[in-house]
């Protein structure tokens, strides 16, 4: 496992075949009443001891379809965290892996640890804000990913163009110091403050209401 930042660790970093410059991650969050898992990585196996020795998991979450991916029924088999996903993709993802449960909407599924529904990169992408007592961390899959520093979004051919936007502008309103993206350019992952996440995802709305794709 990689330690990135206080409380904050990825395993798994892997080059990815459709942005070969940026590098995909899991992040696992240590936390008292079992770690959680975010996002997937097909080489989690390959940090298994390091994994083990984290502690006990709970559970893993992806944000969306395009996570889901065989090496979530390692982590469901290995680390006994069961896999948490978008109930609107559920058909999607287990074409590649199985579902623990799901969520829908807005739901506190831990005291620390909040489902927010953002469809638009797909219709059942969220994001996840964890509160590790001392920073809030807004997992924001790839609805909002880092090519150094600057903030992007991916609009694909089947994306909700009008939903990205009303997620973009609901994520504006969710109070975080820290951004982790599922995919990142650079740094994979971002400290910001409120003025700073409003200017880049202003940025990033004028860029896509002027049909940008990111
Ligand atoms: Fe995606």
């Amino acid at each position: 496992m990689e330690h990135l930042f206080d409380t904050l660790y990825a395993a798994g970093a892997e080059r990815l075949s459709f942005a070969p410059d940026f590098t995909g991650r899991a992040f696992v969050l240590r936390r008292q009443r079992g770690n959680l898992l975010v996002y997937a990585s097909r080489r989690l196996a390959e940090e298994a001891d390091g994994l083990l020795a984290a502690g006990p998991f709970a559970r893993q979450y992806i944000n969306h379809h395009h996570q889901a991916m065989p090496s979530c029924d390692w982590a469901c088999e290995n680390l006994n965290a069961p896999l948490f996903g978008p109930e609107r993709e559920r058909q999607q993802i287990l074409a590649h892996c199985r579902m623990g449960g799901g969520f829908a909407d807005h739901e506190a599924h831990f005291a620390d640890f909040e489902v927010v529904a953002t469809p638009g990169h797909t219709a059942g992408s969220a994001c996840f804000l964890w509160d590790d007592g001392r920073r809030r961390y807004l997992f924001s899959g790839d609805t909002i990913f880092l090519t150094e520093g600057r903030w992007i979004g991916a609009v694909l051919p089947g994306s909700d163009r009008l939903a990205y936007l009303a997620s973009l502008a609901l994520i504006k309103t969710l109070s975080f110091d820290v951004l982790v993206p599922s995919l990142a350019k650079g740094q994979p992952f971002h400290q910001t403050s409120a003025r700073e996440t409003e200017r880049h995802i202003d940025a990033m709305m004028r860029r896509l209401e002027h049909g940008a794709d990111g």
